[in-house]
């Protein structure tokens, strides 16, 4: 029988890359950080039966039109908005992905940088380190209150849930907006759903925890952020190009919102010279939301499962399309 052949765009976990080489001729872009030139990925498709790439390759029409053989994309992320799924689809390729297991973990630090982001946790701990701490003061470094205030979720998806039980238990009053709403999850979450304008308007907490499509591009901009009290906190862990980053600097420059959250941008990685680190009430990571151990292996796992099943004429555990 002839083995599948299997192409995976950055080195992953060795246990995900064993079990894959069971049934799969597997061959791998072998760095760690650094993404797989395109020209590399374009030539290496050719061959390839499977896909299995990370949110930092762009799927395009460009490379499919080389991938006359495959039969599956298998994302090792949520968000597939690094994917043209519809050119994909056309050509009978299945694209899967891995929600659920990062879900519990991307709260997590969703909720982190809520809180550090709130009570200036990054600017305190420099200011320390710069030896500035001179005394105790009435107002050095005060933040904003976390429990009992008002949380804004955008998408309530697996994640947004998730976050809201983290919410409830810091005492938050929890609204929430979202295409459709969702009527059991008001009830057992305790959450009420309201217009974007009314979310953006009450909240203290705007979490952004939407997928990236056409529709949500830069869903918040400048109009957007005016509506928004000057003591609120916009947090994003979902896709940078969701919050138009230029709206968002004078936002905080001008102090029309007090301060913001971000672990995704609309171009990364960004660099240190990025305009948003010029201001001090901005708090800013790698893109890390899952990034736990134990979830990074699952995600691994599940995108090997994905990739397996497909190969072997099974319905895979996630498709996207
Ligand atoms: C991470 O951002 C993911 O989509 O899994
Ligand atoms: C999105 O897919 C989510 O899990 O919230």
């Amino acid at each position: 029988m002839v083995r599948p052949k299997v192409y995976i765009t950055r080195k992953i976990q060795d246990e995900a890359v064993a079990r894959l080489s069971v049934t799969c001729d597997v061959s791998m872009w072998n760095e760690e950080n650094i993404p797989v030139p395109r020209e590399v990925l374009a030539e290496n498709i050719r061959e390839m039966d499977g896909l299995l790439c990370l949110l930092t390759d762009t799927i395009d029409e460009a490379i499919l039109t080389n991938a006359t053989k495959l039969k599956v994309i298998s994302n090792y992320a949520v968000g597939t908005n690094n994917i043209d799924t519809a050119a994909a689809t056309k050509r009978g390729i299945i694209v899967t992905n891995t929600p659920d297991v990062l879900t519990e973990a991307t709260a997590d630090l969703t909720f982190a940088l809520l809180m550090v982001t709130a009570r200036r946790i990054v600017e305190s701990s420099d200011h320390l380190r710069k030896g500035e701490w001179k005394t105790w003061s009435p107002l050095l470094l005060t933040g904003m209150d976390v429990y009992g205030s008002t949380m804004g979720i955008i998408g309530l998806g697996r994640i947004g849930g998730a976050l809201a039980k983290r919410a409830a238990g810091f005492g938050m009053k929890i609204l929430y907006h979202n295409r459709s709403r969702k009527t059991e999850a008001e009830r057992n979450l305790g959450i009420t759903y309201v217009e974007l304008e009314t979310l953006l308007k009450e909240s203290d907490f705007v979490c952004i925890m939407t997928p990236y499509t056409p529709e949500t591009h830069n869903l918040i901009g400048a109009a957007e952020l005016s509506l928004m009290k000057p003591t609120a906190v916009l947090i994003n862990t979902a896709r940078g190009g969701i919050v138009n980053e230029e709206a968002l600097y004078h936002a905080l420059k001008n102090r029309t919102i007090w301060a913001a959250g971000l672990d995704v941008f609309e171009k990364e990685p960004i660099s240190a010279s990025h305009k948003l680190l010029e201001l001090p009430n901005v708090v800013m990571l790698p893109h890390i939301g899952s990034a736990s151990i134990n979830t990074r292996n699952k995600m691994a796992e599940i995108a090997v499962e994905n990739m397996s099943r497909v190969l072997a004429n099974q319905p895979p555990l996630y498709q996207v399309n």
